[in-house]
């Protein structure tokens, strides 16, 4: 086959041209002398049209009753058509089978339904479906869009070690690893380190996969996800929550611009995505608990929520059910926060933190906070905490040599991509989720 390779979704380019198309069979449909093959090519999809009388008997033998999944190099004409899906069709003139899935095996994910276990039993081969595929594409735009947000803006990539020597997020969470004959631990977020470099580097972040030993079971939680973290020296709480609804925004907007056709493939309604601009409404702890008693009141929440609990799912989606775009909860009471958090100079039982909570019920995306910067406080904390001191010797040096206020925050990628994609669960935003009971493929 000499016409030029292209993608499909580069087909647009090459109308009324032969070109070769390098993928695999999605579909098949044929109805007498005529077949209509669907072929995937990981950038797209796109229909094929083979009259019997048009193309050569081999060439039409070879793709009738070809198995689904079977691997293809296909040339043809390309044919607008304002019908097809992706506003192309192709007619075909030659296909070479690389390599034919057997009848006797056949590939198990049929366009039919499946239940989710059976389709994350495959995930390897789940993967493959249009949908599936749209929604790594708005994984990968997010993971671009938030480095082009702190690359753009001045900070620095320092990545944290994944391997450490004690918890950061809690010690109920940890993985425990055998480090040779020392105890260590998967990490469960980068802050510590890179509040390290923030005092050499000013502004930076990491990004890269952590862990939690989360034993429940819930649409949000996976025990490996992604989080990014900037790490900031001098900001203050409201520095803090400038950057996060800055970053938020800036990726619903550039997945706006640029996966629109992937979202419309995921079934998205995108109007709820594009009310999301800064300024975010600011809520206190306060007044959300106020909220939350008012809705008890209502009816509408079942339970009443006392001050000094931390918020729960429903909680949570009954705040952001307030708003049009994320809202940002910030001064919860410190005790049901992490030991690291400084306290409100107005309110010591509160700290300088905040969650930003998505719209539409998908909870938390965002954790924050201003970092304690006294080291007598700060070894106060680690003792109550039971934390062992030895292991934040290096930690507290920080508040040993030129201390300084500072702060960040982490954002989780799966729940962004779970809120953007408008998805019900986490399990499909990550290529291989990781969570409780589930460790295969
Ligand atoms: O609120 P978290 O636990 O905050 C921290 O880890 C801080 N050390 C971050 C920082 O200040 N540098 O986690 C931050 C975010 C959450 O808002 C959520 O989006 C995500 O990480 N996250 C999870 N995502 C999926 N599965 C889990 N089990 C998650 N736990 C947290
Ligand atoms: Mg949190």
């Amino acid at each position: 086959m000499s016409a030029p390779i292209t993608a499909i979704s580069e087909i647009g380019k090459f109308d009324g041209q032969t070109v070769t198309l390098r993928g695999w069979l999605y579909n098949l449909r044929e109805s007498g002398k005529l077949l209509f093959p669907i072929f995937r090519d990981g950038s797209g999809v796109i229909q094929g049209v083979m009259p019997k009388n048009a193309v050569p008997p081999e060439v039409f033998d070879a793709v009738k009753g070809l198995t689904q999944e079977s691997s293809v190099i296909v040339e043809g004409k390309v044919r607008a058509d304002k019908r097809a899906p992706g506003g192309f069709e192709l007619d075909v003139t030659q296909v070479q089978v690389v390599q034919r899935v057997s009848e006797a095996d056949p590939y198990p994910i049929t366009p039919k339904e499946h239940g989710v276990d059976f389709l994350m039993e495959h995930r390897h081969l789940w993967v493959r479906s249009p949908r599936q595929a749209s929604i790594l594409r708005v994984r990968a735009e997010i993971v671009k869009a938030v480095r082009d947000f702190f690359d753009e803006r001045g900070f620095t990539l320092t990545d944290p070690p994944i391997l450490t020597p004690a918890a950061c997020e809690g010690t109920s969470t940890l993985f425990p690893v055998d480090y040779f004959d020392e105890q260590a631990y998967l990490t469960q977020s980068g802050q510590l380190y890179i509040e390290a470099t923030a005092m050499a580097l000013g502004k930076v972040y990491s990004f890269g996969p952590t862990f939690r030993a989360e034993k429940s079971k819930t649409r949000r939680h996976l025990t490996e996800f992604w989080m990014v973290e900037p790490e900031v020296a001098y900001a203050t709480l409201d520095d803090l929550m400038d950057l996060a609804e800055g970053l938020v925004s800036f990726v619903v907007k550039r997945c706006l611009e640029r996966r629109r056709p992937d979202l419309a493939v995921i079934g998205r309604d995108v109007a709820k995505l594009e009310k999301v601009e800064a300024p975010f409404p600011r809520i206190t702890y306060d007044e959300a608990v106020q909220m939350l008693q008012e809705g008890h009141a209502q009816g509408v929440l079942e339970h009443k929520f006392e001050w000094g609990g931390d918020l729960g799912s429903p909680d949570e989606t009954f705040l952001a059910q307030k708003f049009d775009r994320p809202v940002m909860v910030h001064r919860y009471p410190a005790k049901v926060k992490a030991f690291y958090m400084e306290p409100d100079p107005l309110n010591p039982k509160a700290a300088l933190c905040v969650d930003v909570l998505a719209p539409e019920g998908y909870g938390e995306i965002i954790g924050g906070s201003q970092r304690m910067s006294s080291y007598e406080l700060l070894v106060q904390r680690i003792h109550e905490h039971g934390l062992p001191e030895e292991a934040f010797k290096w930690y507290l040096d920080l508040r040993k040599y030129g201390s300084v206020p500072h702060g960040g925050f982490g954002m989780g990628i799966e729940r962004v991509v779970a809120w953007v994609c408008g998805l019900e669960h986490v399990r499909e935003t990550i290529p291989f989720a990781r969570m409780l009971h589930r460790l295969y493929p």
